[in-house]
């Protein structure tokens, strides 16, 4: 179907929640409340980032407004993300006040993307906020690799964060980002890894987000291939479980664990898309691989109630493209959009 086909067949905001030109309910927020990162992962940022100067930080105060301005619209699903979203200071704070949602039955979810690097300190307060479930990312299981990968994490510091993580009764869903030559021998081992500790994990394909030190093009594992190697060990089923994000999901018969695939680049699952996204400056980009943007910032500050934010989320929303263009290809250098994947989280 066209963009001009689809966007003819919805009429936008004829309901009372979020719904964008080509009829997907916006159902889920992802809010970055920093840049900043303790890691420097090699997929993901240039060893010397600029980071944005902290005045620019919307404060945890006026997150949390935005944050429940769009709970009041229909958000069911909140994700905190980064950077690392655990170096913000006092950052339980906010997870503290948007727990509230959960208890009036507003919000279905909150929870979060972490590099699991400050797990230890805050896993038990995470789950007094109400979370049940994190997201953790883990690239190898190699000490050596980790650290070339993240270039400053410590593996040993991550398993003790999700040690803590489990202990606190916390679901974790492992998050690892397929690079050629880099962790595809270690596939299986991450499986069995996983798996034994009751968690779930997701491949990723890496997506051309921002100017890297390396070529992405040498990094670029596609998960197609990656699960035809799979067969040769393990039995995949194919299975309907979903959590509202972009895995698909299956069943590894060996191992009873469940094993997803994000696949921007290989299979494209724009079409079923229920998300925005939210940077710590209170910009909102409502497609990842897109450049356009909307300003909440000065309707948030403009006054003290929420018309003018809510008149401005929903011309947002009205604006929401149909889909990312990513390519990974020799002759395609540039990334898609300019930023890097720590303004938004993912
Ligand atoms: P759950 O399904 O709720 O567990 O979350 P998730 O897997 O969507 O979130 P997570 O933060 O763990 O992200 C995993 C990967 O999926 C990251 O690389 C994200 O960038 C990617 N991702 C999440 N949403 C989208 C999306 O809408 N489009 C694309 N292209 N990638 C996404
Ligand atoms: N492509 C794919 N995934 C990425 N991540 C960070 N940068 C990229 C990229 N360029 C992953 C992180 C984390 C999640 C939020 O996104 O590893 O698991
Ligand atoms: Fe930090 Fe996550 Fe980016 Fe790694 S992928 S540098 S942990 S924001």
């Amino acid at each position: 179907m066209t963009q001009d086909t689809l966007l003819s067949k919805t009429p936008v905001g004829t309901r009372g929640d979020m719904i964008d030109p080509f009829g997907r309910h916006v159902s889920y927020l992802r809010v970055s409340v920093t840049d900043r990162c303790d890691f420097r992962c090699v997929y993901c940022m240039s060893e010397h980032m600029t980071f944005l100067p902290k005045r620019d930080l919307l404060s945890l105060e006026e997150l949390d407004r935005l944050c429940s301005a769009f709970v009041d619209k229909g958000v069911k699903k909140l994700r905190i993300t980064g950077g690392e979203p655990l170096v913000r200071k006092n950052i339980m704070w906010l997870f503290q006040a948007l727990s509230r949602h959960l208890e009036s039955g507003a919000l279905e979810e909150l929870t979060l993307t972490t590099n699991g690097s400050q797990l230890k300190k805050y896993a038990g307060d995470l789950k007094a906020c109400g979370v049940k479930r994190i997201n953790v990312s883990i690239d190898t299981l190699d000490e050596d690799k980790f650290k070339a990968i993240t270039r400053w994490g410590s593996l040993p510091n991550v398993i003790e964060g999700l040690e803590a993580a489990e202990k606190a009764g916390l679901k974790v869903k492992l998050n690892a980002v397929a690079l050629k030559g880099v962790n595809e021998h270690e596939i299986e081992d991450m499986i069995r890894f996983a798996h034994e500790r009751g968690a779930d994990l997701t491949f990723i394909e890496t997506m051309p987000l921002g100017d890297i030190d390396g070529d992405r093009t040498d990094q670029y594992l596609p998960l197609s291939v990656v699960r035809a190697r799979l067969l040769d060990t393990f039995t995949l089923k194919d299975i309907p479980y979903r959590t509202g994000g972009p895995a698909r999901y299956v069943e590894v018969a060996e191992t009873g664990g469940r094993l997803g695939f994000i696949t921007p680049l290989t299979h494209n699952f724009c079409e079923s898309c229920n998300r925005v996204r939210l940077t710590c400056t209170g910009t909102l980009y409502m497609c990842l691989g897109q450049d356009d943007a909307a300003d909440l910032r000065a309707p948030l500050r403009a006054s003290d109630n929420n018309e003018l934010l809510s008149a401005a989320i929903d011309e947002a929303i009205g604006r929401k493209p149909l889909g990312h263009d990513f390519v990974i290809d020799r002759r395609s250098q540039k990334p898609a959009v300019g930023r890097h994947m720590s303004v938004t989280g993912g």
